[in-house]
């Protein structure tokens, strides 16, 4: 990862050679959260989960449940996840997420939860009676009002049955998102999913015929084999469909996946761009709002339940399960991340193996800088961006005098101040991952390069 010269361009060139430097790598990765998980180390002492919530800020939680299990890893992805179709696996680990929750039950349900998310891996790879298991365990142990929560879950084409989806349904989800990624064969076999077209439309029928509130669709522009073309196409079959929301995601590559940086160095040039910016256009033109780089929706695309409000600053998010992250205001924690199928295992294993979950034993601290660049990325890289005020109330401090580099965004046309919000504009949002990446702090940075991948 190259670090940055020059923060603050004083000058001409100085900009100049920083908006060279931010344009170069436009997709180095995704900062999904910050601190991002690399930066996570063992926590010595181990923290003691109930002092930490007990002085848990937010008025409503989002409980999370993460399932790390795929029926195949495909070539490209870095989630906490481990290929495995066992029932009897999936089984123990549901026991031992059900334990966790008794647990974690008697310091974070003071609040109500605003928000539930079953993600992973892949959760509809469950069995029908063990997703009911997680609602019951959401509702029953957690104490989750389905009619008070926005809920979502992820799902795969070839895992979406009717009666998976009976039970989504029942239990009143609001929003089904699937992984697509390409309607072409052929682009779906170059990243090791094997996917047939005929079985995602299925899947999507099938999912349209139960009329969630939000279908979501991902797809991922920059495939190998891919061509602007062929990736409008994929669009488009997508946009047939309907769906409220439609995350586009560039392809990344690591060193440490089956598709490789090199996959895609075969090219002549990198087309992500240039697909990044049909796309957006062909989806703006067609109603939708975009409210990140990733995210376009339809306006409205909500549920139509009175839910609680959970602020966009994502605290108070309680992760049950393997490779599920947690965050307070100031602690953010996890189980330890790898992705080599030997050190999900692994990882799982200890898990599933736990008797105790009481303590965070690995994650971050965050000081307080960490904690105003994390609102400063989280509000600037969307649509509604950084209110200068809020920061303000929050901190006590200023924004523009706490990070002046943030002036060079304007400097160089990709951020407007406007209203007292300081907003990408287009060319910035576009640039998202890069801008993302320059405001990690130096620890932050230090701490994600120095970390080992198992
Ligand atoms: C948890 S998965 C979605 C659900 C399900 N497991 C599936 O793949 O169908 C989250 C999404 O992140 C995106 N993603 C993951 N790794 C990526 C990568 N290396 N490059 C681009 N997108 C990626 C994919 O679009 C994927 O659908
Ligand atoms: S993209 Fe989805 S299905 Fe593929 S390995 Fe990652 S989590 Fe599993």
């Amino acid at each position: 990862m190259a670090s940055f010269e020059a923060p603050v361009a004083t000058d001409r060139d100085a900009l100049q050679k920083w908006k060279g430097q931010i344009s170069l790598e436009p997709y180095r990765s995704y900062l999904y959260s910050y601190p991002h998980k690399t930066a996570y180390r063992a926590l010595e002492p181990k923290l003691p989960l109930a002092d930490l919530w007990q002085e848990e800020a937010a008025e409503t939680f989002f409980l999370y449940m993460h399932i790390p299990f795929c029926g195949a890893r495909c070539g490209f992805c870095n989630l906490f996840t481990l290929p495995d179709k066992r029932q009897d696996v999936h089984h123990t680990y549901v026991d031992a997420l059900e334990r966790q929750a008794r647990q974690w039950a008697d310091f974070t349900t003071h609040k109500p939860f605003a928000r539930f998310a079953i993600g992973g891996g892949t959760p509809t790879l469950l069995a029908p009676d063990l997703l009911e298991r997680l609602f019951d365990i959401a509702q029953n142990t957690m104490g989750l009002d389905v009619k008070k929560a926005s809920i979502s879950v992820e799902t795969s084409p070839e895992t979406v049955t009717l009666e998976r989806m009976n039970i989504l349904k029942e239990r009143q989800t609001d929003r089904v998102s699937m992984g697509i990624q390409s309607f072409v064969e052929t682009e779906a076999a170059a990243i090791y999913r094997p996917q047939k077209p005929l079985e995602v439309e299925r899947a999507l029928s099938v999912l349209k015929s139960y009329d969630f509130p939000v279908l979501n669709l991902d797809l991922i522009y920059g495939l190998p084999g891919q061509t602007t073309a062929s990736w409008i196409y994929s669009l488009e079959r997508a946009l047939a469909y309907e769906p409220e929301e439609i995350f586009l995601y560039p392809l990344y590559t690591r060193e440490h996946t089956i598709v490789k940086p090199g996959d895609l160095a075969q090219r002549d040039r990198d087309i992500r761009m240039s697909c990044y910016v049909e796309a957006r256009d062909r989806l703006l033109a067609a109603g939708y709002t975009q409210y990140s780089m990733r995210r376009f929706a339809r306006q409205g695309a909500e549920s139509g339940k009175q839910t609680l409000p959970y602020g966009c600053q994502e605290e108070g998010m309680v992760g049950l399960g393997c490779g599920a992250r947690s965050y307070t205001a100031n602690v953010h924690y996890a189980s330890r991340y790898g992705v080599s199928r030997r050190a999900t295992e692994s990882i799982i294993a200890d898990y599933v193996a736990a008797e105790n979950y009481r303590t965070a034993d690995y994650g971050y601290i965050l000081n307080r800088e960490e904690r105003q660049r994390r609102f400063i990325l989280k509000a600037i890289l969307h649509r509604e961006g950084l209110a200068l005020a809020e920061y303000e109330q929050r901190f006590g401090t200023r924004a523009l005098e706490d990070y002046p580099e943030l002036m060079n965004l304007i400097g160089a046309d990709w951020a407007v101040l406007e209203d007292g919000v300081l907003a990408l504009t287009a060319d910035g949002m576009a640039l998202s991952d890069s801008i993302g990446h320059w405001l990690i702090s130096g620890e932050v940075r230090a701490q994600m390069e120095g970390f080992v991948l198992a």
